[in-house]
């Protein structure tokens, strides 16, 4: 498998994993991601069978310490210099799922965030998924009542690097 950071290029095929994984009231936008992709295409971590993608992890800069729902809509807040990476979206194909793929990007998103300097990652999850985020080191900080997307009770996770 092949990780790389993504371009424009990559737009249709992330659009499409993020349909396959999501429903349709808590996935992306291909519009959505046109414009995360436009700010911060360096900031999506994604993985290929060959020339398949089947998975990816994304998500932007910011001094702001919590997730909010507005960030994930708002690319145009991606600010590079800040001290805090969000994770919005972590997507692997059904088929490909139980490998380990996801938390290959998840690792590689917080080898990235530390080779940057950051203070750490952020992202939100629902309960199921608590305790897989928490054997890569996040703390949950319980549920946000700063995202409320799809109507989900999110759970806000972080993991301090410094
Ligand atoms: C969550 C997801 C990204 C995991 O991808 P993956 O490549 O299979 O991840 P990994 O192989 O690294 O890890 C698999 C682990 O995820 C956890 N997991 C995945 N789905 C789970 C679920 N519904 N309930 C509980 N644990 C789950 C388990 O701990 C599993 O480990 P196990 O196989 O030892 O039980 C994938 O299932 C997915 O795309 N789901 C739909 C989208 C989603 O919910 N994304 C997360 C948003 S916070």
């Amino acid at each position: 498998m092949m990780i790389r950071t993504a371009t424009i290029e990559d737009l249709d095929a992330i659009a499409a994993v993020e349909a396959e994984c999501f429903p349709a009231a808590e996935a992306a936008s291909k519009d959505e991601f046109a414009d995360r992709l436009v700010h911060y295409a360096d900031y999506f971590w994604l993985m290929f069978d060959e020339d398949k993608l089947i998975a990816f992890v994304d998500g932007f800069v910011t001094n702001e310490p919590d997730l909010t729902d507005e960030m994930y809509a708002k690319a145009n807040m991606h600010n590079a210099s800040g001290r805090w990476q969000m994770i919005f979206g972590v997507n692997t194909l059904p088929s490909y799922r139980r490998h380990g793929y996801a938390g290959e990007l998840i690792q590689r998103a917080i080898d990235t965030a530390k080779e940057q300097n950051r203070a750490g990652l952020v992202l939100t999850c629902k309960d199921e998924l608590v305790c897989y985020y928490a054997k890569f080191g996040f703390m949950n900080e319980g549920h946000s009542d700063k995202s409320q997307h799809g109507g989900v009770a999110w759970n806000q996770m972080r993991l301090v690097l410094r």
